[in-house]
């Protein structure tokens, strides 16, 4: 038993030197990243490099024995988050970017490197023969997804609760969600805040606030990007006639649908991705969660009507958009 004890004590000694030794030499080689890593949560909790690393590198001559990290690797000590997460649309990004046909015609810096549509898509989870194909063809970096919001080596809580974490990839003209909210009544509130002219009890949303309630990692939205809702092969519950045709017509532009109006196998693909709402369910639950978001502090009627007032513009754009294949169809 005192054998043992001791032998455990020289483990424990002989992997906290090694754990030493990262630190030592990287106070050199990267103390900038030794410093933020020294400031995290981390740090004070006596996590080290080697335990996302691993232990197997300990010079300049076998950098290639340094460990992938993944969000596999935060999932260990974080189940609960990486549950949240994998179950959300952020996990899809990945994957979204590759069936995008015209992605396989893209140099590989922008998309596997940490640039253009990668520099953003890296959020999702790839499978580990991703991976490992990625890393035979170059890419050693950008593996991480949690690092998106808490960014290395701070991997602070508190960056990721402000707004301008979702900035850097939710900003721009295809989905200016930063410049939407951070010129809204709530961004500005925020920010007057955060310079002390309003209290810090005051209320103001930040991004968090509506799409990750009680920091619920699961993003995911009613309309989604596409701004696309379905019950099945039928119509949502209680939309129009005209809706629904104008619907079916860029569903078939789309290929999602054919001109018979049959599901194609692009159908497979909307689904597997979630790029739409294939059920009123779907819909509905993502719409529940947002109305009681708002009523923290507005009054529910408040907040069925602005979300009414969004719908109905997805439904006048969708007759323009509908109007406009029919008559390029036409042609
Ligand atoms: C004797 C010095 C030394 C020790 C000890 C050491 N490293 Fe390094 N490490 C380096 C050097 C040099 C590089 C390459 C840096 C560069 O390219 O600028 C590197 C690179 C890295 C990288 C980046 C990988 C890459 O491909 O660029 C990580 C991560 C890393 N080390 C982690 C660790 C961990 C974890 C340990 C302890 C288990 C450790 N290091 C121990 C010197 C060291
Ligand atoms: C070996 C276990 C371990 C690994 C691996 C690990 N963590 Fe942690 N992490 C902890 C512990 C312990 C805490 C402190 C308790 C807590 O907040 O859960 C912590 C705290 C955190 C916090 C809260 C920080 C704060 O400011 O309060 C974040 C964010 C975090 N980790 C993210 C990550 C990410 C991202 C990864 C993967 C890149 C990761 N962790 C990998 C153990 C780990
Ligand atoms: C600046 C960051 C950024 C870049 C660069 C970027 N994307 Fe995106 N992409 C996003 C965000 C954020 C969303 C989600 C937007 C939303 O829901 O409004 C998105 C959504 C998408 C979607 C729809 C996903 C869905 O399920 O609805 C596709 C497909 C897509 N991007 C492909 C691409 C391609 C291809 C490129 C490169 C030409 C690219 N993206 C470049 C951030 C980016
Ligand atoms: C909680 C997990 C975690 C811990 C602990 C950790 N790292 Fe990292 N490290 C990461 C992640 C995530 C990345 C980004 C990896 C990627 O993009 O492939 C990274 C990347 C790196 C890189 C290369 C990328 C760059 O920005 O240069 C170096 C060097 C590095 N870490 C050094 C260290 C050192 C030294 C320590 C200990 C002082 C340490 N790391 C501790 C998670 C961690
Ligand atoms: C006051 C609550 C609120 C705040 C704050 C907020 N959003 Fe939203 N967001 C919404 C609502 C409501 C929708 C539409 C939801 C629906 O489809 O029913 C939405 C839609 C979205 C969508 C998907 C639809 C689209 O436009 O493509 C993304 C992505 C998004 N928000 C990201 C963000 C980001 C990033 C921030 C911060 C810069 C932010 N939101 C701030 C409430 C909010
Ligand atoms: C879209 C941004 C975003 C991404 C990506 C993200 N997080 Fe977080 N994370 C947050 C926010 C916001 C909070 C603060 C939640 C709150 O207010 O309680 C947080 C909090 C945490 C915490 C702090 C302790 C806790 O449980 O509240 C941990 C640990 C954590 N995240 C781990 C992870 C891991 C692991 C991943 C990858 C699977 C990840 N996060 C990806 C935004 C993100
Ligand atoms: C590294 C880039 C990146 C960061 C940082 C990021 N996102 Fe995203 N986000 C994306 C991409 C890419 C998508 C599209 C994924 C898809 O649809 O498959 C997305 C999708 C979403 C969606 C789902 C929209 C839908 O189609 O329903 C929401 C909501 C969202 N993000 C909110 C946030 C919030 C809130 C933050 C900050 C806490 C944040 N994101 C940070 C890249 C990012
Ligand atoms: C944390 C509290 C909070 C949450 C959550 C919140 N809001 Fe607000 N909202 C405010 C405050 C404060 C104002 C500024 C009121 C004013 O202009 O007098 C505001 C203003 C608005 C405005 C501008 C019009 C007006 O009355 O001034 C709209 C529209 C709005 N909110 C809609 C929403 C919707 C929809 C949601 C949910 C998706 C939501 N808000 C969630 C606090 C919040």
């Amino acid at each position: 038993m005192f054998r043992l004890t001791i032998l455990i004590f020289l483990l424990s000694l002989a992997t906290s030197i090694s754990a030493q030794e990262c630190v030592t030499c990287h106070e050199k080689v990267t103390p900038g990243a030794v410093a933020d890593w020294k400031l995290s949560r981390h740090f004070s909790e006596e996590i080290t490099c080697d335990d996302c690393h691993g232990d197997e590198h300990s010079s300049a001559a076998d950098v290639q024995k340094v460990l992938t990290v993944t969000a596999e690797t935060c999932s260990g000590c974080h189940p609960d988050r990486f549950d949240q997460f994998e179950a959300g649309k952020h996990a899809l990004a990945w994957t979204v970017l590759k069936s995008m046909p015209t992605t396989h015609f893209k140099p590989m810096e922008l998309i596997d490197g940490q640039k253009g549509c990668g520099g953003c898509h890296k959020i999702g989870l790839k499978s580990e023969e991703a991976v490992a194909e990625m890393k035979k063809n170059g890419s050693t970096f950008g593996h991480a997804s949690c690092d998106s919001c808490h960014t290395r080596h701070t991997f602070s809580v508190a960056e990721a609760r402000e707004p301008e974490a979702c900035a850097t990839c939710h900003m721009g003209f295809d989905h200016p969600q930063w410049e939407m909210y951070s010129t809204s009544k709530h961004g500005i509130r925020h920010a007057l805040k955060r310079d002390g002219i309003l209290p810090e009890t005051a209320s103001a949303p930040t991004c968090q606030d509506c799409h990750m309630p009680d920091g619920d990692h699961e993003v995911r939205t009613a309309w989604g990007f596409l701004a696309v809702r379905t019950n099945g092969l039928e119509r949502y519950p209680g939309e129009s006639d005209q809706w629904w045709a104008d619907r079916v017509t860029i569903l078939m532009a789309l290929g999602v649908l054919d001109p018979d109006g049959k599901p194609t196998a692009r159908l497979d693909l909307v689904r597997d991705a979630q790029v739409a709402r294939l059920s009123a369910k779907e819909f509905d639950l993502e719409r529940a969660k947002m109305i009681k978001a708002c009523s923290k502090c507005h009054s529910e009627n408040f907040a069925r009507e602005e979300m009414a007032k969004g719908d109905s513009l997805i439904e006048q754009i969708d007759h323009l958009m509908a109007q406009a294949i029919r008559e390029v169809a036409g042609l």
